[in-house]
């Protein structure tokens, strides 16, 4: 037996994306984005409300984006619940800002891998915004990365939003190989 639950998506997993950018005074922000994701290989979309990150991207054109991972669960969730308009999150949260070498956004160096991203394009939704920022360099920890220079997401240990029961989980073990599992029915 199916229940119907009516419009809203339950798409799991969801992202824990830590979006980070600068008002035009140059105070850096950050905030938390679950509504978000890679639509290409090197384009990010983000879809948010009237924030003050919503503000910043557009006085800017760049944000980054950071995966939060386990290390950082309390970081990550207080971005989401406090605004850069009524607080310095920067500042409160400890973490290291610092400027991107490639785009006008901040870098947070506590997480150990961040997109920068340059905006390419801005649609209105509902009152919302949805950006699309094309990613013009990743950096990544060197502690994270295995033999190859790959990102080792065992070791990264990045979280994962589940809205049914508003919960963070941390990206759990290996069940089969993409592109080989499905061998067997071929
Ligand atoms: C788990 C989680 C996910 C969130 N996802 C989104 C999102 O995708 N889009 C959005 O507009 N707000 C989202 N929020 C709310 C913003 O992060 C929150 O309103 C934040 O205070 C905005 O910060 P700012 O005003 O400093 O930019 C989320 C919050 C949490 C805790």
């Amino acid at each position: 037996m199916k229940k119907n639950l009516g419009s809203a998506g339950e798409l799991f997993p969801q992202s824990v994306f830590i979006v980070a950018s600068y008002a035009e005074d140059g105070t850096p922000n950050a905030m938390n984005v679950a509504w978000g994701g890679e639509c290409t290989r090197n384009e990010i979309c983000i879809n948010i409300g009237d924030h003050q990150t919503t503000d910043n991207i557009i006085a800017k054109g760049a944000f980054t984006v950071a995966p939060a991972d386990a290390a950082h669960v309390i970081e990550a969730d207080y971005f989401g619940m406090a605004t850069g308009r009524s607080a310095n999150k920067a500042e409160k949260s400890g973490l290291t800002f610092r400027k991107s070498e490639f785009v006008d956004a901040p870098v947070i160096e506590e997480f150990p891998l961040t997109m920068e991203c340059r905006v390419k394009e801005v649609q209105d939704w509902e009152g919302e915004k949805r950006f699309v920022g094309e990613i013009v360099n990743t950096c990544v920890d060197e502690s994270v990365l295995d033999e190859e220079g790959n990102v080792d997401f065992d070791k990264m240990r990045p979280i994962i939003y589940d809205s049914t029961r508003r919960i963070y989980r941390v990206v759990g073990e290996v069940v089969g190989g993409a592109w080989d599992a499905g061998r067997e029915l071929m």
